[in-house]
């Protein structure tokens, strides 16, 4: 009698703790989310040691200084949500709160960013960079608002080059008949097929396996992308064409921007200059490590003539040159100087 009672007072006192903490946890919750102290989510599609996934560690360190410890992010990297499409759709419904994008992935929400998926539009890394560091740059970070996007800054993300499993690509014939991955875009796709390839667009994180089971022949991106995820495993042919320049952006949930105070939102932006900055620089690093360690792994690199690569997509260019928003938008880009910063 008296044991049956005493288990029924340690029941009710293990519920009433439960339901303590549950309460506490859930007030705790809308604080971070709300108040003075604040947990951002953070999921991208790179693995842990590309330029990329160090600078977004590196700006939540700096965010976590300069608000003097009150905000924090929690980094979700290597696709753990999802592939880029459902990590934006999370991040619409509020459920991430920040994410890294492709350019070419946002061009279903921004279709200004379409102008990156069109080839050679860039004549180095200075005059993208001061594209992107100037009015045109923010002008794009701006235009996802409607889609409840907020653009925070870009990232650097190189140039784009194909590697294949058996054949170097030398000329843009030797793309042809060959099964290409692309991103989630359609500039991608009709860029692909433009030179003579069949596109196949498949997530970042699911190209391993698509590469080694042979559902594609091969792939384009740049050449930490390419090391940091051993596409080299099963690629051992890599061609710097370079037939594009996608940046990479880190973008957030409006709704979550907006219940930001102004001070906030500063240290975030601040935080964010600081690590694409910080990213260039490791970029530059890293891709030439990349470099060296893939040609120990037995990788060959070729340097195709471009030309025989810009000819081909001639058509493309000039079909867009003609629409109106692309075309206006080239012209602003093809007019803008280099700037040498770094
Ligand atoms: C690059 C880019 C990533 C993107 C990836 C892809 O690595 O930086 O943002 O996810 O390409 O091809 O999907």
């Amino acid at each position: 009698m008296l044991k049956r009672f005493l288990s029924r007072i340690a029941l009710a006192l293990l519920t009433t703790g439960v339901i303590i903490c549950l309460i506490y946890a859930g007030v705790a919750g809308n604080r971070l989310r709300t108040g003075k102290y604040r947990v951002f989510k953070l999921a991208h599609s790179l693995d842990p040691s590309h330029p990329v996934s160090k600078s977004l560690v590196y700006m939540a360190e700096q965010l976590q200084n300069i608000s003097g410890g009150t905000m924090k992010i929690d980094i979700y990297p290597g696709c753990v949500l999802g592939g880029e499409a459902e990590m934006t759709e999370q991040l619409q419904n509020g459920i991430i709160d920040m994410m890294k994008s492709s350019g070419a992935a946002m061009e279903v929400f921004i279709p200004e960013m379409k102008v990156f998926g069109l080839p050679y539009v860039f004549r180095n890394r200075y005059h993208f960079w001061t594209v992107l560091d100037g009015a045109i740059g923010r002008e794009l970070l701006d235009k996802g608002q409607t889609k409840h996007i907020y653009g925070i800054c870009f990232f650097d993300a190189g140039s784009r080059n194909f590697y294949t499993r058996d054949r170097a690509i030398n000329k843009p014939e030797d793309l042809e008949g060959l099964k290409i991955r692309v991103q989630g875009s359609r500039m991608a796709m009709r860029l692909v097929e433009t030179l003579g390839a069949s596109p196949t667009p498949i997530s970042f994180g699911e190209l391993y396996s698509a590469l080694q089971q042979g559902i594609v022949d091969g792939a384009e991106n740049n050449l930490p992308s390419f090391f940091s995820n051993k596409h080299y495993e099963v690629c051992k042919y890599f061609s710097f064409d370079g037939h594009t320049m996608i940046p990479d952006m880190l973008i957030m949930n409006l709704n979550v921007w907006r219940n930001l105070n102004q001070q906030q939102q500063q240290w975030i932006l601040e935080a964010a200059e600081r690590a694409s900055k910080y990213e260039r620089l490791l970029w530059r690093k890293q891709t030439q490590e990349a470099l060296k360690a893939c040609r120990k792994l037995g990788v060959k690199f070729s340097y195709p003539d471009k030309k025989a690569f810009i000819r081909k997509v001639a058509p493309l260019l000039q079909r867009y040159e003609k629409s109106s928003v692309l075309g206006e938008l080239l012209r602003r880009i093809r007019e803008t100087p280099d700037k040498v910063r770094e």
